[in-house]
């Protein structure tokens, strides 16, 4: 494994108005990482990726890719570069057919310059990549599921779509905004070996997750924010045991969840 970070965060800050929804935040993050970020609600995850992704500028601070300051990039820029994202609500283009949300990906330079997900060569028929894509993250591909409308797609599938999308971009890094909220047990056990797969393919993944159990299972390091800071960064098991953690979500409604796992 390569020991040059693949991002970095160089005390990031971001405030609206009086606010520090991200306070100085700093962390490496390493190829073929699964960095888990957990939080109570309000402190700075999504504010996190957005200010990664480009889509809201930072007040200060750094973020670099591969050694290249990209903090000032703009989101289609960083797309470009690799840096996938799916977001919290999700986001498909919701009168398309499922497969056809990936045609748009598809078509973007990037994809075309990598051959997309698999890479080598040209994409050709961009609706049969899109079913290959939607296959791999778990849409039965003979079944009518990938054909329907995406405004008429159950949650599970929506989940499904938001990574299948980053996949069409061939990125490096996905960072996932809460991929397994609003899904049941069942649904998240079988999403996590898709998650698996994906750095089994080789791309680095944030993590933001309030289902700790399931997130401890992919993530090989945690990182904690509290009101926009980081309260620790370490294995599952450090931050588990860490009492500032378990201060942190006291008086949340995700205590339970903490606690069970501990
Ligand atoms: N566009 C915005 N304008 C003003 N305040 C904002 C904006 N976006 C986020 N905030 C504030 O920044 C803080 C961090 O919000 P953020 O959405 O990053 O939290 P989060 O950790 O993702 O929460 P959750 O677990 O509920 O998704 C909150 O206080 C929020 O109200
Ligand atoms: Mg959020």
């Amino acid at each position: 494994m390569n020991n040059q970070p693949i991002l970095q965060m160089r005390g990031v800050t971001k405030t609206f108005g009086g606010i520090f929804a991200l306070n100085e935040v700093s962390f490496d993050l390493f190829e073929s990482d699964i960095l888990g970020i957990i939080g109570p609600n309000g402190s700075g995850k999504t504010t996190l990726v957005n200010c990664i992704t480009g889509f809201i500028k930072m007040t200060y601070g750094e973020v670099l890719f591969r050694g290249k300051n990209i903090s000032r990039r703009p989101a289609y820029k960083i797309a470009d570069m690799g840096i996938a994202r799916t977001f919290q609500i999700m986001r498909p283009y919701f009168s398309l057919p499922a497969y056809k949300n990936l045609v748009i990906p598809l078509f973007s330079p990037r994809a075309k310059r990598t051959g997309g997900w698999r890479g080598g060569g040209k994409l050709g028929d961009r609706n049969a990549v899109s079913i290959d894509i939607l296959e791999e993250m778990g849409f039965e591909r003979e079944s009518y599921v990938p054909y329907k409308m995406a405004s008429n797609l159950p949650t599970g599938y929506l989940k499904r779509l938001e990574l299948a999308r980053c996949l069409a971009l061939k990125p490096e890094i996905i960072l996932c905004d809460e991929v397994f909220s609003g899904l049941s047990m069942s649904e998240i056990a079988s999403m996590v070996p898709l998650i698996e797969r994906l750095q089994i393919e080789g791309i680095t993944l944030i993590m933001i997750e309030h289902r700790l159990r399931e997130l401890f299972q992919v993530a090989n390091r945690v990182l904690v924010l509290n009101f926009g800071e980081k309260l620790i960064e370490g294995t599952p098991g450090e931050v588990m045991a860490d009492k500032k953690v378990k201060e942190a979500y006291f008086g949340s409604e995700k205590v339970e969840e903490v606690e069970t796992y501990a």
